[in-house]
């Protein structure tokens, strides 16, 4: 292979691994290539798209095509920052639009960065930082009440021992009572051992999900399974990834029966998604795991505290299911996120496949 041809691979390869959507087309509006990030944001392939008007992409406003045009034709370069394009599906899209002019012909490539991630990145970000806070000052907390916890048991034990037997029962409501405490600082003191990680089959988790939420459910909540079979084993501690989708399919159940949703429904989802950020890691592949209920949804007011430790709208809970899946999920260097609106709450459970076979 000649030097050039060295060089022109590269280049292909260099515009395939970059995270930025890159479109190029000739000076008549049509598609000549796509990098993998356009792919990935448009779903469609080169192949597909090769030749076809721009437009069949994404629609872009008159104002935009115009700008296109002339930038194509005076070989001129134009960046229009926060604005919307609409893809073919019919969803808006805010995006960060460069169009640079690449040749004499009058070609144009295209850089599209959409802004919903990266606005969305830099929310996660903040609000990991701020549970971690949290979670640290619950957690500190939940020790310091343990110490005396258990010697305030020792002495009602020993008081008993010393009491007349028609006393007992004030003893043993301190006992029990110390007992409940020390479960929930227990719960709250959150995941100890670290992460025991072998290959794993996520479907086996999930199919253990669907058994036990069927139990639970009682017929009254259909439970419906939709994989993606190709889905390689994952390297996760079964138990917990077991323990958080458990704490996410239960708060999905109550809200459905609490509620008493009719043809109440969880979907149990899986699907690979290419090119993916963590925190500050772009993956190339990540396993999302999606658990969907049609209940009313979380408010929007709401959404945003949902992961902190107490946090809790239900009468009887402890607001620690989602607190302790984030940690759990945490240690697998994944991302929990919710999108809820009426009729729809989704979580999704995103964990990185690079160490997967
Ligand atoms: N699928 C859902 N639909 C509606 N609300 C939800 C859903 N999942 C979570 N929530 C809301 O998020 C809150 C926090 O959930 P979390 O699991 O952390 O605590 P909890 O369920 O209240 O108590 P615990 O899980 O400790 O028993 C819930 O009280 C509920 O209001
Ligand atoms: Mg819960």
């Amino acid at each position: 292979m000649s030097n050039s041809q060295q060089a022109n691979n590269a280049l292909a390869n260099l515009v395939n691994h970059l995270t930025t959507a890159i479109v190029l087309i000739n000076a008549r509006m049509e598609i000549v290539a796509l990098n993998l990030a356009a792919e990935d944001l448009f779903r469609a392939s080169h192949n597909q798209m090769h030749l076809e008007p721009i437009s069949n992409l994404l629609f872009l406003d008159p104002v935009l095509k115009k700008q296109l045009q002339h930038s194509s034709r005076q070989h001129q370069s134009f960046t229009s920052r926060d604005t919307q394009v609409q893809q073919s599906n019919g969803r808006m899209l805010w995006v960060d639009l460069s169009v640079s002019a690449v040749d004499e012909q009058g070609s144009l490539a295209l850089e599209i960065q959409p802004l919903e991630r990266v606005k969305k990145l830099s929310q996660e970000a903040r609000r990991s930082t701020q549970q971690q806070t949290s979670t640290n000052l619950v957690r500190n907390l939940a020790h310091e009440i343990k110490n005396p916890l258990g010697g305030i048991r020792g002495a009602a034990q020993l008081l008993q021992r010393e009491l007349d037997p028609s006393l007992h029962e004030f003893t043993d409501i301190i006992i029990s009572e110390a007992d409940r405490l020390r479960d929930l600082v227990d719960r709250l003191v959150g995941p100890q051992r670290q992460a025991q990680k072998q290959y794993y089959n996520v479907h086996q988790v999930l199919d253990k999900i669907d058994q036990l939420l069927r139990a639970e459910a009682d017929g009254q909540v259909q439970v419906i399974r939709n994989y993606d079979p190709s889905l390689p084993e994952l390297l996760i501690d079964a138990n917990q990834i077991t323990q958080v989708l458990l704490n996410i399919g239960r708060n999905a159940l109550q809200a459905l029966l609490e509620h008493d949703i009719r043809q109440g429904q969880i979907v149990l989802k899986t699907r690979a998604i290419r090119r993916f950020t963590i925190g500050n890691t772009c993956h190339r592949l990540v396993c999302c795991i999606s658990i969907i209920d049609n209940g009313l949804g979380i408010p929007a007011d709401l959404v945003e505290n949902i992961f902190f430790p107490l946090v809790t709208h239900r009468a009887k809970g402890t607001g620690l299911g989602l607190s302790i899946a984030q940690s759990l999920i945490q240690q697998h260097q994944g991302l929990i996120e919710c999108n809820s609106q009426k009729g729809q709450t989704c979580f999704n459970v995103y964990l990185p496949m690079e160490n997967n076979p």
